[in-house]
């Protein structure tokens, strides 16, 4: 259903469009105001010239008619001197041209870089929730496909509608000189032009927006079809005609729409194009008339007949640009919506650091949690105390909220009830800078770098100085060493297929690689989440009795659904509907004989 327009809504939006130009304005105004100023005089001028040099060419014409028809002698330093000025104007107009197209170019190449900057800077700042969150997702889409131009359009229709203007207005003036009855004349056929041409780009818009959803079905449908990792199955399940059926009927409908639209519109611009013409034509002999009356000379009729023309360009010209502005203005508000968002977890006034590099004791005290705009609690009065150094494991159904428990750990979300705490010390005022320094987290869906596997792993402590010799004992531990070793580069082997000479990892391969950069990290606290669900048995074993060597002082917190992983943890905790239900040694929960034990013992079933 479409929502009902009412005046305030209309008004609203041009209030919107207003206040979106000026923004930009003022942002693109900061990049650099020389350029800025330039561009915007090289846009005016334009509107200027014309009329002085019809004026100019009126009076050459004038000068003619004298001599020729009333034998007047004839002055040829006024004439040389008049076609010198129309030389000089028609120059001053091409130099302006050209200036403007240099300007623009520049400015224009200077923008973007600072846009994007702005935004990045941004981004990285903004909380996880955001990135999950797909309101969010659908802003970061619309302006990471628009920031490169969107903004130039906009100042530029900006630009151009002021050169219009001043054209109309310059024209208006003129002719109100003439006879300012012709200006009522021309302004009844303007008038509802305008309120046409409004309607008209109203319209588009209402189909634009009406069809966003089915734009954004359209670029996900169109996704499958080409990309790696989706193409696989499109293929064996042979889905790619029930895909490209979808695609095709929203792209009919999106035809229709704007066919209908186009007729529409078809048959009232003709109309008004033609009431324009009678009202062009009328002034023409009005014009002639006037000449003929001997009120005007010659030269007035060229110079009238070229004002109107010119006031019904730049009429035309403002009624496009100002529909270019406001449509590009909403994509410019996505831009201003990300520039603007506030990130919703905040430092502390005066963090407190921790005591660098000793193992700090984690606590979860009584936390309460659901994600933002959802009432589902997916903990609830979740307590855990984790000593330095404990090696702990999380187990638990799909959807139990382990991931969320490091989510939390790692503040990518503030709890709603209790807290969470660091020696002591609420996470709320802890300088998260510090903090992260004291924890190497390997998340379920870990990044795939397409860099090089040195960088790869390294990435892990990007914030020193890392050697050789460092990643080849974090690779190592991560039972990466051999693999890598196989690879035509080694060590400086390019991943991934998206650049040139890069080599594609199996999935635990890639793993192991993203183990290596958590080990790496050597933090304190080190969390892994399903570290091993793609790694071979043979190598988990061989990977788990290394951890146990390398961080004997460590706390260690492992998320996994395969026993074989979970059994050596000094403690195990099961989670169950957001709260623990079972926790003691891999013994103590088999005596105990609960889920745990029940869950073992089906996965041990399997081997045997
Ligand atoms: N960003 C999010 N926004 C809203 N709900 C979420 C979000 N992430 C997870 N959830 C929900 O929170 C619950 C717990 O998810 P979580 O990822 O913590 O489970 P998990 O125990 O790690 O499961 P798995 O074993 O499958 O990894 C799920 O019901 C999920 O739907
Ligand atoms: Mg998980």
């Amino acid at each position: 259903m479409e929502p009902e327009k009412t005046p305030t809504k209309k008004f609203d939006q041009i209030k919107e469009t207003a206040t979106v130009s000026w923004k930009l304005l003022k942002l693109v105004w900061q990049v650099d105001r020389w350029l800025f100023i330039g561009s915007a005089t090289a846009s005016i001028l334009p509107a200027i010239i014309p009329f002085i040099n019809f004026y100019i060419y009126k009076l050459i014409i004038d000068l003619v008619v004298a001599v020729v028809s009333q034998g007047v002698p004839i002055d040829f330093n006024r004439l040389y001197l008049l076609i010198g000025l129309r030389v000089v104007t028609y120059f001053v107009l091409d130099v302006t041209f050209r200036t403007q197209e240099l300007m623009e170019r520049l400015f224009w190449t200077k923008v973007p870089i600072y846009l994007n900057e702005k935004i990045f800077q941004k981004t990285v700042n903004l909380d996880i929730q955001y990135f999950e969150d797909s309101k969010f997702k659908d802003l970061l889409e619309k302006v990471r496909d628009s920031v490169s131009w969107r903004p130039q359009q906009l100042v530029s229709y900006l630009f151009m509608g002021a050169q219009s203007l001043v054209q109309v207005i310059i024209a208006f003036i003129a002719i109100a000189n003439l006879n300012p009855f012709l200006v009522l004349l021309i302004a009844s056929v303007a008038v509802p032009e305008f309120i046409n041409q409004t309607q008209q780009s109203k319209l588009s818009w209402g189909i634009w927006e009406r069809n966003s959803p089915f734009r954004k079905k359209f670029w996900y449908l169109s996704g499958l079809l080409q990309h790696a990792w989706t193409i696989k199955e499109v293929k064996i399940f042979r889905l790619a005609k029930k895909f490209l059926d979808e695609i095709r009927s929203i792209q009919e409908k999106f035809y229709l729409d704007n066919a209908k639209l186009a007729k529409r519109n078809y048959g009232l611009n003709l109309i008004f194009n033609a009431l324009s013409t009678a009202v062009f034509i009328g002034f023409e002999i009005f014009v002639i008339f006037e000449a003929l009356a001997r009120r005007i000379t010659i030269g007035d009729v060229n110079f009238y007949t070229g004002v109107v023309s010119n006031f019904q360009s730049g009429l035309g010209g403002l009624f496009r640009n100002m529909t270019g502005v406001f449509e590009n203005s909403l994509y410019i508000k996505s831009m201003f919506d990300i520039l603007e968002a506030r990130p919703k977890v905040v430092q502390a006034e005066n963090p407190q650091k921790l005591t660098l590099r000793r193992t700090p004791l984690v606590e979860f005290r009584d936390v309460t949690f659901a994600y933002p705009d959802s009432k589902q609690k997916i903990l609830k009065n979740f307590s855990l105390t984790i000593n330095p150094g404990e090696k702990i494991a999380l187990v638990g159904e799909n959807g139990a909220g382990k991931s969320t428990v490091i989510k939390l750990l790692v503040r990518f979300y503030d709890v709603q009830e209790g807290g969470i705490f660091i020696d002591g010390i609420n996470l709320k005022d802890l300088d998260l800078e510090d903090w992260y320094r004291h924890v190497g987290v390997l998340f379920q869906d870990f990044n795939k770098y397409e860099h090089t596997v040195t960088e790869n792993i390294g990435f892990g402590k990007a914030f020193e100085e890392v050697n050789v010799g460092e990643v080849i004992r974090a690779a190592t531990s991560a039972g990466a060493h051999p693999m890598i070793q196989k690879l035509d580069q080694g060590y400086q082997q390019m991943l991934g297929k998206t650049f040139e000479g890069g080599v594609d990892l199996s999935i635990g391969q890639w793993q192991k690689i993203a183990l290596a950069r958590a080990f790496l990290r050597n933090a304190p606290v080190l969390v892994l989440d399903e570290p091993t669900a793609s790694i071979d048995a043979k190598a988990e074993s061989e990977i788990f009795n290394r951890v146990e060597r390398l961080s004997h002082d460590k706390t260690v917190i492992i998320i996994s659904h395969r026993f074989s992983t979970v059994r050596n943890a000094d403690k195990i905790y099961v989670i169950d509907n957001g709260k623990i239900v079972e926790s003691g040694s891999h013994s103590d929960l088999m005596k105990v004989d609960g889920q745990y034990a029940t869950l073992f013992k089906l996965q041990a079933k399997g081997y045997q």
